[in-house]
C-alpha cells in the first residue's frame, strides 16, 4: 500500500515539472518556428497519469476507494487534468505548423500561460490530497446504487453484448480524437463516431450488477481485540438475540411472531454477503416487514457498536481463521 502522502508528494512533482516547463516555454524568445517540444510534454503528461492512476489504485485499494473516498476522487481529479493537458499539447502540436510568423512568440505564450494554468491546478489538488484527515481512507463511501458482483451468474450473451458496446464505444471514441486532429473530413468522422457511439446497445444493469449502499464496501474500522468481541456479544445479546437466537441459530424467543423468519447469522450469511452491506442491512435496514423496518439499530447503536457486533458474529461463525474472501481474523489482542 501506497501512503497518502507519497501520492500527494508524486502529484505535487508532475505538477512542479509541468510548471517548470510553462515557464521555460514561455521565456524562450526564438523567432525561428515554434520548438515547444509539445509531443514530450503530451507523452509525459500521460505517462505520468498512468503512473500516479497506479499509485492512488494501491493508495485506496481498488475501484471502491477511487470512487467513494475524497483522496479517490482528488486523484481522479488530478489524473484527469494531466490526461487533458496531454490531448492539449498533442493537439496544439498538430495546429503549430499553421501559426503565422508574426504570431508565434504570442501563440507560445498563449500555450505556456495554459499549460502553467492546469499545472497550478494540479498542485492545488495534490496540496488538498496531502492536507486530508488521516482516516480519509477507512471511510469509502461507494456512491451508485449498483456494484459488480464477481459471483452474480451473468450469460455468455450478456457478456457478449458487454464486449460488442464496449468496443464499439472506445471505436467511437477514437473517431472523435481523429476527428479532433483531421484537417480534413472532420464532419465525417464526428459523424461516424455519433452513429456508433448511439448503436450500441447495452445490456440492462441489473444483469451484471447487483444493487449496493453507500456503506457497501466499508470493512470493520476496530481493531480485533477482545474488548470489541466481548462488548459486541454483550450488545448481541441485547439487541438481537431475542430474535435471532443466544446462538445466532435464528431461533430467538420472539422468531415465531415475526412475519419473516430471521437469519442465521453464520459463515453462509458472511460468505455471501459483503461485510458493508451486513453493516448497512443491521445500521438503516429499508423498511421490509409490512412496511416497518425490522432493524435501524442506527437510533440506537453507534457505528462503532454495530461493528463490534458484526465482529463479535464473524468470531462465532469462524473462529480465528476469518473465513473465505476475507482476510484472516487477527488474533485477539489481549489488552
Ligand atoms: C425484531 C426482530 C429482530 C431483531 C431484534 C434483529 N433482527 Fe436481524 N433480522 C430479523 C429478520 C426477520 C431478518 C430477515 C429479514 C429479511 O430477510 O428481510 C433479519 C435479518 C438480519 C440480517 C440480514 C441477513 C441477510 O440475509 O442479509 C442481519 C445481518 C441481521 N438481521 C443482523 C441483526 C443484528 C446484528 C441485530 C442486533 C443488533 C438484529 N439483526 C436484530 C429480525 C430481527
Amino acid at each position: 500500500m501506497v501512503s497518502r502522502e507519497g501520492l500527494a508528494l508524486a502529484a505535487i512533482v508532475a505538477g512542479i515539472a509541468m510548471l517548470a516547463w510553462a515557464g521555460v516555454a514561455g521565456r524562450v524568445r526564438t523567432s525561428g518556428p515554434v520548438v515547444l517540444r509539445l509531443p514530450w510534454l503530451a507523452a509525459g503528461a500521460w505517462a505520468v497519469s498512468a503512473v500516479l492512476f497506479s499509485l492512488a489504485w494501491r493508495t485506496v485499494q481498488g475501484a471502491p476507494g477511487l470512487l467513494g473516498s475524497r483522496v479517490g476522487h482528488l486523484a481522479l481529479a488530478v489524473i484527469a487534468i494531466l490526461l487533458l493537458a496531454g490531448l492539449t499539447a498533442a493537439w496544439l502540436h498538430s495546429r503549430a505548423g499553421g501559426v503565422a510568423a508574426a504570431a508565434q512568440f504570442s501563440w507560445r505564450r498563449g500555450v505556456a500561460v495554459a499549460m502553467g494554468a492546469l499545472a497550478l491546478l494540479i498542485i492545488i489538488l495534490a496540496t488538498a490530497i496531502w492536507r486530508l484527515p488521516s482516516d480519509a481512507l477507512a471511510v469509502a463511501n461507494w456512491p451508485f446504487a449498483w456494484r459488480y458482483d464477481a459471483d452474480l451468474p451473468v450469460s455468455p450473451h450478456t457478456w457478449h453484448r458487454l464486449w460488442l458496446a464496449l468496443a464499439q464505444s472506445g471505436a467511437a471514441l477514437a473517431l472523435l480524437v481523429i476527428a479532433l486532429f483531421a484537417r480534413r473530413w472532420r464532419y465525417l468522422w464526428l459523424a461516424a463516431a455519433a452513429v456508433l457511439a448511439l448503436s450500441a446497445t447495452w445490456p440492462r444493469p441489473q444483469m451484471l450488477l447487483t444493487e449496493a449502499h453507500g456503506t457497501s464496501y466499508q470493512r470493520s474500522p476496530l481493531a480485533f481485540s477482545d474488548a470489541n468481541v466481548l462488548q459486541g456479544g454483550r450488545l448481541y445479546q441485547v439487541h438481537c438475540a431475542s430474535c435471532h437466537g443466544i446462538a445466532a441459530d435464528g431461533r430467538g424467543v420472539r422468531a415465531v411472531t415475526l412475519p419473516v423468519w430471521p437469519s442465521v447469522l453464520g459463515a453462509a450469511l458472511f460468505d455471501n454477503r459483503l461485510e458493508g452491506e451486513l453493516y448497512w442491512r443491521v445500521a438503516q435496514n429499508e423498511p421490509s416487514m409490512a412496511g416497518r423496518a425490522i432493524h435501524e439499530f442506527n437510533a440506537v447503536l453507534r457505528p462503532e457498536e454495530v461493528w463490534q457486533v458484526l465482529d463479535y458474529l464473524r468470531l462465532q461463525a469462524y473462529g480465528a481463521s476469518g473465513g473465505t474472501g476475507m482476510p484472516p481474523t487477527p488474533a485477539p489482542v489481549i489488552d
